[in-house]
This record gives structure tokens, C-alpha cells and sequence, in this order.
């Protein structure tokens, strides 16, 4: 009896003892945004060796592939869920993977903080996934008003990737604001992963396009600024935070000279002291300025790891709560505020593509945008 009772608590401690805290990571590492994914992971690297425990216990990050693909992010995030019993879940980075994760994670009540998707739907109608980032409608309306305003642009043809729900919805919020502002627009249709946009690049020609938008991601934008000027194309080139990659550069080349796109975030925009430390930290590590992905997945790592530590025990609807209770929290893309419904309330960047970097052109603050 004697025996087995030491055994018992034997096996006891050293089960408490290696007691860890697990979070899951569900990116895009593979397949047509690997590069977001790959980006968001070197910030939530960065975050957890800055801060390797809460509630006195390790973090054990588990990273999973979800291919670029929905599926594999609803798969991704079960799997998380079900084999691995992650407390709180970072991701996905595109707004159509985290609407498919995010209803697995709102199924099994386990927290999602995604960096970086910004279409509405993604939070609407949930208690369980929240964001560190602006929404689309404010997006949409602050590249309208810029267009408008700042580029006096008066035909902009948008091209949207139907694929993806982020780009469905960024072109309707931007039309919205650009017709109520007196613009015209005109959608043309393409698919995440196509190779060839001459007939729609001839149709924004027919347009009279003064702009073309691409809602899309790095890949598509690259190649649409590319053909644009191989078919004679000369005016502007727009597009919103899909294009913030080092690889829209690395593909496109010359073509996307001039392109400017809307983000959350620039190294060069120093907004709090916590930005200074990170912008320091990431270049130590990596020997280059972090992208705005990176800032990004640091913030939601270190924003999750707050709320656990408020919520006081490891309780994934404790930590959902504590998450939406997150006030001017100092991360490395600003003063981070998260309401009640799971969304942050931040500036719009605008940035320039100039002699092959993101140069920072504007910062537009979300109370600077009232169009009736
Ligand atoms: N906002 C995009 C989406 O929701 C994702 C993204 C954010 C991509 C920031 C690049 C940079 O799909």
C-alpha cells in the first residue's frame, strides 16, 4: 500500500512539475501566403523568449501548417484543440482561414487572437475569437478617402479575389466610402493563385481606370502590377494590407515601384516605447526591420499572455473574457485597445512602394474618417 502510494505521488509530481501551459499557433507556413505565415511566426518567436512563463508555468508553443488553405485551418485548429489541448490559440493570419478555424475554436469555447484578419465576420456573432487589428470597414474607408482626397483619383477599377472573403469585403467597404466621396469603381474578378490577369487588366483599360485596386494578397498583386505595365497601364496602383510582404517586392519588382498599399504598422513609426524595444529586439535576432506581420503576431502573443495572467488560472473562457477586457495595452504596433465584441480600435498606415522598400507615406486615425 506504502508502495504504491509513493508511486502515486511520484508520478504525481512529476507530472505537476513538468506541468506546462500549451498554445497553439495555426499559420499559413506552406502553400499561396506562406510568406504571412512565416513573418507572423518570427514575432510570436520573438514574444515567447521575451516571456517563457505565466502563472509560474512554461509556454509550450505548438505550431501547425495550415497549407494557406480553410480546410487545413479548420483541421489545424481540431487538431490543436483535440490532440494537443491548447489552452488559447494564435491565428490564422487570412481572414477566410480564420473563419473557418474560428468556428471550431467558438464550438469548443478555446480562445483565438488573430494578429492580422480583418474581416468583419471573423469576430461578428462570437465570444471566443478576438483580433489585435482594425476591421475592414475602417480600412476600406480610410484607402477610399486617401484615394480620393490625397491621389484625387475618380476611376478606380477593383479587383477582387473571390476566393477570399478578405477581399470581398475590403472592395465593397472601399466602393461604399469612394462612390459616397463622388468616385466611380467597377469590380473585375480573379482567383487566389492565378497566373494570368490580361483580360481583366483590358477591361480596367476599357474602364478608363485611373487606378487599378487589387483587395488581394502579395502574389496576385505582384503579377497584376507587373502585366499592368507590360499592357501599356500608366495610372496608379492601389491595394490594401495584403500586400504588406517583403515578397510583393521580391516578385514584383520594378512594377510595383509606386504602388501604395494600406497596413497596420511601420518600423519607422516609433509610436510608443514598446515599439522602440521591439524594432531593437527583432533586428538582434534577425538582422533586418520586422515586417508589420511580425509586429503583429508579437502583439497578439504578448496580448494573450496578458489575459491569462489576469484571468488568474488557466480557464480558456476566463482567458476569452480577459482577452476583450484588454485596455491601453502598450504592444509593438501601438496603444492596443480590445472591445467588447473582440476588436481593436488602431490607425490606418499608408504606405508607398519606393526604391524597393515600404517607405511610410500617412497615418490615418480612425476618428478622421466621417463620410455621410
Ligand atoms: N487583413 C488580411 C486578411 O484579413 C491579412 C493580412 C494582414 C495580410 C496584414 C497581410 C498583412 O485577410
Amino acid at each position: 500500500m506504502k508502495k504504491i502510494l509513493i508511486a502515486f505521488l511520484l508520478v504525481f509530481f512529476a507530472f505537476f512539475s513538468f506541468a506546462t501551459i500549451k498554445i497553439g499557433v495555426v499559420l499559413p507556413l506552406t502553400g499561396g501566403v506562406s510568406a504571412f505565415g512565416q513573418l507572423v511566426w518570427e514575432g510570436v518567436q520573438l514574444a515567447h523568449e521575451q516571456v517563457l512563463k505565466v502563472l509560474g508555468e512554461e509556454i509550450e508553443l505548438v505550431l501547425i501548417d495550415n497549407r494557406s488553405e480553410k480546410t487545413e485551418a479548420a483541421n489545424a485548429v481540431s487538431r490543436a484543440i483535440e490532440k494537443e489541448h491548447v489552452l488559447a490559440i494564435v491565428g490564422e493570419v487570412v481572414s477566410g482561414n480564420t473563419l473557418a478555424g474560428g468556428q471550431i475554436a467558438e464550438e469548443k469555447h478555446v480562445p483565438m487572437i488573430s494578429p492580422s484578419s480583418t474581416n468583419p465576420l471573423v469576430t461578428d456573432g462570437k465570444k471566443f475569437v478576438s483580433r489585435v487589428c482594425f476591421t475592414d470597414p475602417f480600412q476600406g474607408g480610410a484607402l477610399a478617402v486617401f484615394a480620393k482626397e490625397n491621389l484625387g483619383l475618380k476611376k478606380v477599377a477593383v479587383f477582387v479575389d473571390i476566393e477570399q472573403d478578405y477581399s470581398v469585403g475590403l472592395t465593397n467597404f472601399f466602393i461604399d466610402t469612394f462612390t459616397k466621396l463622388g468616385g466611380q469603381a467597377k469590380k473585375i474578378y480573379f482567383k487566389s493563385g492565378d497566373q494570368e490577369f490580361s483580360a481583366q487588366i483590358t477591361q480596367a483599360l476599357s474602364f478608363g481606370a485611373d487606378a487599378i485596386l487589387v483587395t488581394g494578397y502579395y502574389p496576385e498583386i505582384a503579377l497584376v502590377a507587373q502585366q499592368s505595365k507590360m499592357l501599356g497601364f500608366t495610372g496608379k496602383l492601389l491595394a490594401g494590407d495584403g500586400a504588406d510582404a517583403p515578397e510583393l517586392i521580391q516578385i514584383g519588382g520594378e512594377a510595383v515601384e509606386g504602388l501604395y498599399f494600406t497596413t497596420h504598422y511601420h518600423p519607422d513609426a516609433k509610436v510608443t516605447e514598446k515599439s522602440k524595444e521591439f524594432v531593437d529586439a527583432y533586428f538582434k535576432k534577425y538582422g533586418r526591420k520586422p515586417s508589420t506581420l511580425s509586429a503583429l503576431g508579437y502583439d497578439a502573443y504578448m496580448i494573450l499572455v496578458d489575459a491569462i495572467k489576469r484571468a488568474g488560472k488557466a480557464d480558456s473562457e476566463l482567458v476569452a473574457q480577459e482577452i476583450r477586457k484588454t485596455r491601453n495595452f502598450e504592444g509593438a504596433t501601438g496603444i492596443i485597445n480590445i472591445d467588447e465584441n473582440g476588436n481593436a480600435v488602431k490607425s490606418v498606415v499608408i504606405d508607398v512602394v519606393k526604391n524597393g522598400e515600404f517607405a511610410f507615406e500617412a497615418v490615418i486615425n480612425p476618428d478622421q474618417i466621417v463620410v455621410k
